[in-house]
């Protein structure tokens, strides 16, 4: 395994940043941003992150909010230039880069054009969120995890087909992208099927100190969350493991054992009709 001081000059390292908190950064990706010449950074990455490379290092802005839309590019010319010409290039990515990140786009492009390249992983939102309290894969209630695109676009991903396998998996929904679609999201799924008493989170900007949790179900969910900030990234979370989540929160505040985790609203929203 390279660690980046026996990385050869050219190189670009496709490091995941995690969720925001500097803190859950990798040692790997620590040590990648310590040596990096030139950075070459996406929108969500906080400052509080940037400022860990190098006083010198050179820092680039490439990305574009949400990763959606089109780009004529796979990989940045901007990291190619600064690759061929020699820099150690950290392309840093929001989460892990190879979830939802398009870090598997850039690495088969950076492939094709002979520049070395190494993957980092980093913490994804998810498993971020889960810090928040959301245990993801609960045993009593959630046998499987599955992470899903939340933005909708005009193509398969839109098909009313793929709600209904969604709706139909059981477990838990991680929505990645889910910021601006929260009631399109929650529509869709009631329309596939889901019963609109389902358990539904909204968690923006997990792990950074905006963080905020809004819990509800897949009925009032949209409501609850109108006015969580744009501008913040939001995962939506889908499944009983939301109302297990809430069900803790409470623990902790009725026992007093522990602090409420800061990050948190603690918006509890309980339904008496349906017990969620
Ligand atoms: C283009 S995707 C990138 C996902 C990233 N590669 C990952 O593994 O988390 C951007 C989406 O990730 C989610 N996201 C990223 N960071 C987040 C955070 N700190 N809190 C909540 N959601 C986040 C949001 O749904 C956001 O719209």
């Amino acid at each position: 395994m390279n660690t980046p001081h026996e990385m050869p000059r050219g190189t670009v390292a496709l490091v995941g940043a995690g969720p925001g908190d500097p803190d859950l950064l990798t040692v790997k990706a620590l040590r990648c941003l310590g040596k990096a010449d030139a950075v070459a950074y996406d929108a969500l990455i906080p400052a509080a992150i940037l400022d860990l490379a190098p006083a010198g290092a050179m820092m680039v802005a490439v990305g574009r909010r949400d990763g959606c839309g089109a780009t004529p590019w796979r990989v940045h010319p901007k990291v190619v230039d600064l690759a061929r010409a020699g820099l150690f290039v950290v392309r840093l990515k929001c989460g892990d880069p190879m979830i939802f990140g398009r870090g598997g786009e850039e690495a088969e492009a950076l492939a094709e054009l002979g520049i070395p390249f190494e993957l980092v992983p980093g913490v994804t939102a998810a498993a971020g969120a889960g810090a928040c309290g959301f245990s993801l894969t609960h045993r009593e209630d959630a046998a499987c995890v599955t992470f899903v695109t939340g933005h909708d676009v005009a193509d398969a991903r839109s098909d009313p087909a793929r709600w209904r396998a969604l709706a139909q998996a059981g477990g838990t929904l991680a929505l990645y992208m889910a910021g601006r679609r929260v009631a399109r999201n929650a529509q869709r799924l009631v329309q596939a099927g889901m019963k609109p008493s389902i358990p539904a989170a909204c968690v923006a900007a997990a792990g950074r100190p905006e963080e905020r949790v809004v819990t509800g179900s897949l009925e009032t969910i949209e409501r609850l969350s109108r006015d969580l900030d744009p501008g913040q990234p939001v995962l939506m979370l889908v499944g009983a493991i939301v109302a297990r989540r809430d069900r803790l929160m409470h623990l902790i505040a009725s026992n007093k054992t522990q602090p409420l985790p800061a990050c948190d609203e603690f918006v509890f929203t309980h339904d008496a009709q349906t017990g969620c």
